[in-house]
């Protein structure tokens, strides 16, 4: 037996639920299907369970793509006071924690609670447990072989995600079905993901998991000033992780230790003041002590600052503004939030959303070609896509 709906949406994510609910409200008959056992895992796990689901400060600055013109047009009509609009109907109290990030006060189920009420009361069917094993065009339509048998529709979004956290759901679903429909998908990888350190620098850090410094993290693009962590494997923590989206293997990753502050004249001001003092002690006052003891001990030079002469000093400098630390890899999808890379944007419309090649195909989210920083911008794209796609499909 074939079902029949207007609109068939693969992927209960966050994406998946905003174009669904869209399209209800316009009275299309929505379907939508999801192999994982409940909707919206990504968001239940998200922002340490209270999901930053948007940012303040959303521009389309905040996102990498080939194109980085393609975000603007759906982000400019869905903003984050659109959502926020969205999450005060239904009552749901948030917090501003930091640069524009807003949480839930209480967690991230209200807003999968509010997603699924909002697609309940536009008529959508959301079917759990569902996979999709093939899509075939058929006419000016689509037929969709999910787990649960056949299922006809006349719009098909493609909302799957991408390859990060696998027991997420993140699957290549959404990659294989463009490349189908002849689009171009561009190379994935890993983002706002932890970096893995090898060999010696691996074993200089040795014993440090667990120790957090405020850095100026910078690989390729932006600068990042925030927490680094270092951890079992390598370095991680908001400035690592907001790095790791430019960086690529084999690239140099520079961070400054002393952000904002010029470190050759710090150090020349602090050797003028207290000559007899260590190096690891007056660096001790300015990040935890056992990261200053390591770092003199293999990177700087562990003796007295009056031993320092002006070329080691201004060496020194120059190690603790771009510390020399080389990354072998990245940990990978297994704990990456997000997959850069997919869809190509130059076979969709900006506006839409929709394939420029298959009328009635459209591909929203994390599959596309968009991908935000860390905070609250990955969100925003899932929101201002699905809006945009459902208001037409
Ligand atoms: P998403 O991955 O959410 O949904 C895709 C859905 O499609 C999944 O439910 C999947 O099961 C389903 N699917 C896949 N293949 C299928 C198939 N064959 N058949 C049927 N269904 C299929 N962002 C942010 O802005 N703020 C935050 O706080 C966080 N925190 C965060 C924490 C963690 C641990 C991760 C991994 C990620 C984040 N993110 C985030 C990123 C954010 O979660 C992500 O960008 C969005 O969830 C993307 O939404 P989508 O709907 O595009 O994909």
């Amino acid at each position: 037996m074939t079902i029949s709906c207007d609109v068939l949406v693969i992927g209960a994510g966050a994406a998946g639920l905003m174009c669904a609910m869209t399209a209800g409200q316009r009275g299309r008959q929505v379907r939508v299907v999801e192999r994982a056992n409940k909707p919206g895992k990504k968001i239940l796990m998200s922002g340490g369970g209270r999901c930053n689901f948007t940012n303040t400060g959303t521009t389309p600055a905040n996102f990498i793509s080939a194109n980085p013109h393609f975000c603007k047009s759906a982000l400019a009509r869905y903003r984050p006071a659109d959502f926020i609009d969205l999450v005060d109907r239904h009552g749901i109290a948030w917090h501003e924690k930091e640069l524009g990030q807003l949480f839930c006060d209480d967690s991230s189920k209200q807003i999968v609670r509010m997603l699924m009420d909002e697609c309940a009361d536009a008529g959508v069917h959301v079917d759990t447990g569902c996979d999709v094993h093939g899509v075939v065009r058929e006419g000016e339509g689509f037929v969709v072989e999910t787990a649960r048998g056949r299922v006809a529709a006349a719009s098909l979004v493609v909302a799957s995600g991408g390859l990060s956290i696998p027991s997420l759901g993140g699957s290549g679903l959404g990659y294989a079905l463009a490349k189908q429909f002849g689009h171009d998908v561009l190379p994935t990888r890993a983002g706002l993901v932890p970096l893995v350190l090898t060999g010696s620098h691996a074993e200089r850090l040795e014993g440090l998991s667990g120790v957090a410094l405020e850095v100026e993290a910078t690989a390729r693009g932006p600068s990042f000033r925030n927490a680094m962590l270092v951890t079992h494997r390598g370095l991680s923590g908001p400035a690592i992780l907001q790095a790791s989206s430019y960086w690529e293997p084999g690239q140099a990753l520079s961070i400054d230790l002393l952000p904002g502050t010029d470190a050759l004249d710090w150090l020349r001001a602090q050797r003028a003041a207290r000559p007899a003092s260590e190096l690891r002690t007056v660096l001790a006052e300015r990040m935890p002590k056992r990261f200053a003891q390591r770092l003199c001990e293999h990177w700087l030079g562990d003796r007295p600052l009056r031993q320092f002469d002006e070329p080691m000093l201004a060496r020194a400098a120059a190690a603790l503004s771009a510390w020399p630390v080389v990354a072998s890899g990245t940990e990978g999808y297994r704990t990456a939030e997000v997959t850069l890379g997919g869809v190509d944007t130059g076979g969709l419309s900006s506006t839409t959303m929709m394939s420029r090649l298959v009328p009635g195909l459209f591909f929203v989210g994390e599959v596309v070609d968009v991908t935000g920083w860390l905070g609250g911008y990955n969100f925003q794209w899932a929101w201002a896509s699905g809006r945009a796609a459902g208001q037409v499909a």
